[in-house]
């Protein structure tokens, strides 16, 4: 399952790229913005149980981010089964020696695309924290709408109490922007 497009392509992880990710996800720049279960420090055993769950899964859930051949990132899906089946939760991250070029851009557009066609899904849904102007905007320039202001919603890893936002994207044309 690859997914292409012009600046990357998405597609499975390897097992055997525990260091790569270990070093790229490692950076705080990209911790401070993901959610606590992204360990930091991020050890290469800590890729390893990871990149071991990603691959198993079927359909695949979570995408490398590849760009010219090298590791990037990942973007990825975590289904709900529950009382919210049919949706999903929506995220990605780059390592930062590729942020600026319009990459995350494109690899959120494109497996939100696969999303909510091939995988039939009914709503993508992202969490951001308010300052991450950067995540902010990629979720608007895919289509996603700012649902709500999630006040005083989250604590940041300096323990900064700060606000968040709560961005979906919808299968149905009346989850057009
Ligand atoms: C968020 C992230 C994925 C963006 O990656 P990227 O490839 O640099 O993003 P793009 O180049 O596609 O687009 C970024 C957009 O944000 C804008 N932007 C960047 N920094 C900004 C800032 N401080 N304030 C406002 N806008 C900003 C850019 O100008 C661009 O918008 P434009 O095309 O309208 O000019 C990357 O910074 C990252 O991995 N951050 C850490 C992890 C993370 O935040 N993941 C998402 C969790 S919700």
């Amino acid at each position: 399952m690859i997914i292409a497009g012009e600046r990357c392509r998405l597609r499975p992880y390897s097992i055997d790229e525990a260091p790569l990710l270990a070093r790229l996800a490692g950076e705080f720049e990209v911790a401070r913005w993901m959610t606590a279960t992204f360990p930091h420090p991020y050890r290469v055993d800590d890729a390893r149980a990871w990149l071991a769950r990603a691959v198993s899964d079927v359909p695949v859930n979570h995408f490398a981010i590849e760009v010219d051949g090298r590791l990037a990132g990942g973007a990825g899906l975590t289904p709900h089964d529950d009382e919210r089946r049919g949706g999903a939760e929506f995220g990605y991250w780059l390592g930062p020696a590729f942020w600026g070029r319009g990459i995350a851009t494109e690899a959120a557009r494109l497996l939100a695309e696969h999303a909510l066609t091939r995988r039939g899904l009914r709503r993508l849904a992202a969490h951001v924290f308010a300052r991450n102007l950067a995540s902010a905007r990629v979720l608007e320039k895919c289509g996603f709408v700012r649902e709500a202001v999630l006040r005083e919603a989250f604590v940041e890893r300096d323990g900064t109490v700060s606000d968040g936002f709560l961005y979906a994207r919808l299968r149905s044309p009346a989850g057009a922007p």
